[in-house]
């Protein structure tokens, strides 16, 4: 890491934070549909009152699945509000403290200050700011933490372990913001985190006939933090960022991307265990390979799949989005395997947008 760097340090992804209506299943569901494994809990048992979190992992990502058990929990008033969605994305660093101060002298808002938590396993250090909507970045300083996930947390060793589906690690994680705020949040990323600006569309580039959006991606200096900021753009009808808006109420965290070294696999495992995938319509394989040039895979198996293609300078990817993982058309996955590419899809938009478009109107939200 360069000690230079006016990039806050960050090492990674600690952990995605949901908060849910019902823990326990939301926990069952991502154990037998997307393949998490079990990993720690906290609730009644373990001294909390007022909330549950469960803790599952995939390789190198951990969500953490967090219900209330009284009305007046934070938990439960965020869950009223916004329904399930994330809550925290925690953000692994090497000094909890320093980065809390930055921070919040670059002008970030104080979610919680510093403080160390212990028990038998050690120590680690946390802290929080504030960032769009009512999300948080919790800093997580690990030391040589040796408990299962956190202090206060007791391994979690249910019987039920269902085999994995490939998922390796947080790619990237979407933020939807309201109208004319894409700059400011985007700001924010650059002012008081130091992170910059990869890439950007405007709506020219990312629209139908309908709706539109536009985005801009921040990222850290190692670029293990990648954060795509949308807000809508004018169309002639409700954009899927409006939507998002309207049934979140507010801005929050759209998509979280999850990486695999095997997209068709993991694919097949994800239907198999009923993930529902967006359409993709058979004629976005027409000419793709125009578009998208040679790649290593056979381009049947990937239109058997609904696998999407996208190039840019530095290779090509492939990717898919699921429908929203809950009740409200809000929050989705992508799932993504790079070959190089260092891009987000910006060729498939189009076609994802037709695609979202269909399902908006299937919800009479168009
Ligand atoms: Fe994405």
């Amino acid at each position: 890491m360069n000690n230079t760097s006016k990039c806050l340090p960050i090492n990674g992804t600690d952990y995605v934070e949901f908060y849910v209506g019902n823990a326990k299943q939301a926990a069952h569901f991502y154990q037998s549909a997307f393949g998490f494994q079990p990993v720690a809990f906290a609730g009644l048992e373990t001294g909390l009152t007022d909330r549950v979190s469960y803790v599952l992992r995939q390789d190198k990502i951990t969500f953490v699945l967090t219900g209330a058990l009284t009305p007046d929990s934070p938990v439960a008033e965020h869950h009223k509000l916004h329904g399930d969605g994330v809550k925290v994305i925690a953000l692994w660093v090497d000094d909890a403290k320093q980065a809390y101060n930055d921070t919040t002298k670059k002008g970030a808002q104080s979610d919680f200050e510093p403080k160390t938590i212990s028990d038998e396993n050690g120590e680690v250090v946390t802290s929080s700011i504030k960032t769009y909507g009512d999300t948080v970045h919790t800093f997580i300083e690990r030391k040589n933490y040796r408990g299962p996930f956190l202090p206060g947390f007791v391994a979690w060793e249910p019987e039920y372990q269902p085999k994995d589906t490939g998922l390796l690690y947080v790619d990237h994680i979407v933020g939807n913001v309201g109208w004319d705020e894409m700059d400011k949040v985007a700001g924010y990323y650059r002012d008081v985190m130091g992170f910059d600006q990869l890439i950007s569309f405007d709506d020219n580039d990312i629209s139908t006939e309908f709706t539109a959006l536009q985005s801009k991606v921040m990222a850290n200096d190692n670029m293990r933090i990648k954060f795509p900021i949308n807000e809508p753009a004018v169309g002639k009808k409700k954009s899927q960022v409006e939507e998002y808006l309207d049934f979140y109420m507010g801005p929050g965290p759209q998509h979280v991307a999850l990486a695999t070294d095997d997209i068709v696999a993991t694919i097949d495992a994800l239907r198999a265990r009923g993930v529902d995938f967006l359409h993709v319509p058979d004629t976005y394989y027409d000419n793709i390979l125009d578009r998208v040039g040679e790649i290593d895979e056979d381009i049947e198996v990937l239109k058997k799949h609904k696998i999407l293609i996208d190039r840019d300078d530095k290779g090509y990817l492939l990717q898919l989005f699921t429908k929203p993982v809950e009740d409200r058309p809000t929050f989705f996955f992508e799932i993504i395997q790079r070959k190089n590419a260092i891009s987000f899809g910006k060729g498939n938009f189009q076609a994802l947008f037709e695609a979202i478009e269909l399902e908006q109107q299937s919800r009479g939200t168009l």
